[in-house]
């Protein structure tokens, strides 16, 4: 997927970004099948609304080892992309599993919810109805390093956001307890995207902030194009969980792009101006 003029991050700057993770993480741990209690679980106070949210949620977890297959062919390791190439792309895999294993546990977590609260009929339908969504074709979109961490900047402030206010909506304390959980995950995965972020616009300056923006402009959740009756069940999944709005990414976009603008003086219009692009093409802004 690479070429010659793709702008990879230097090591230098990558390392210490998978180290801070690891650190963290490594120390992050819960346990998906005992640590959200089972007793005091109340299906009945579950609205439809909601359990069709967490269905949907699901499915958008699930998709893990497609995101992370898609991660490794960008970032392979191999004579094909040399040595220097290869030293950055197994830094990056040191991030890779341990934020696959997280995600891999949102969505084996919420799985297990779904059969236990009776969301689903049992676990080997639930299994059938997600794998037929996980072998469809999937493809990320976006050919440069930069604009997929940046999707996946989106991506995880989106969840964190989502989980966080469904949990403010839910009554049931079982669900609500995993969600919180699935929110301190998400906010990790964000802290590490954003520093990616930070270190591509340190290491070139102005020359990204027309990829970032492209990725801003075109922004939509995974399987937007492959889960059946997608925009429907979107906003319906946006309904249950008040204070969420699939905009809210885009804005925290644009925020950051401006806040660096203090921190890095000589691209600060540059910064500016992108943020400022990213709202109006989103309108989000007025003229
Ligand atoms: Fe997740
Ligand atoms: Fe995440």
């Amino acid at each position: 997927m690479n070429n010659e003029n793709t702008l990879n991050l230097p090591i230098k700057y990558l390392r210490p970004l998978v180290t801070q993770y690891n650190q963290i993480a490594d120390s992050s741990n819960w346990n998906r099948f005992t640590t959200i209690p089972t007793e005091g679980l109340n299906p009945d106070s579950i609205s439809d609304g909601q359990k069709e949210a967490i269905a949907f949620c699901t499915f958008i977890e699930d998709h893990t080892p497609r995101y992370i297959e898609d991660y490794r062919k960008r970032f392979p390791i191999g004579e094909e992309v040399g040595i220097e190439r290869s030293i950055s792309n197994r830094e990056l895999f040191h991030f890779l599993v341990r934020w696959g294993v997280e995600e891999d546990r949102h969505a084996q977590a919420l799985a297990v919810y779904q059969v236990r609260s009776g969301i689903v009929r049992n676990q080997e339908s639930l299994e059938e109805e997600l794998i037929r969504e996980n072998v469809k074709e999937f493809h990320l979109g976006f050919a440069e390093p930069v604009q997929v961490f940046t999707y996946t900047f989106l991506q995880e402030k989106a969840t964190q956001i989502y989980y966080q206010c469904l949990a403010k909506a839910v009554k049931e304390p079982v669900l609500k307890t995993l969600l919180l959980y699935l929110a301190k995950d998400e906010s990790r995965h964000f802290s590490f995207f954003t520093g990616v972020l930070d270190a591509f616009i340190a290491c070139y300056g102005k020359r990204v902030l027309p990829l970032i923006q492209e990725v801003a402009g075109n922004y939509r959740m995974p399987l937007f194009s492959t889960l059946p009756d997608y925009a429907r069940r979107a906003i319906r999944m946006a309904r249950e969980a008040p204070g969420y709005s699939r905009k809210m990414p885009i804005q925290i976009l644009a925020a950051h792009l401006e806040s660096l603008s203090a921190h890095m003086p000589e691209w600060a219009r540059d910064l500016r101006e992108t943020s400022r692009n990213i709202l109006l093409q989103n309108n989000l802004l007025k003229n």
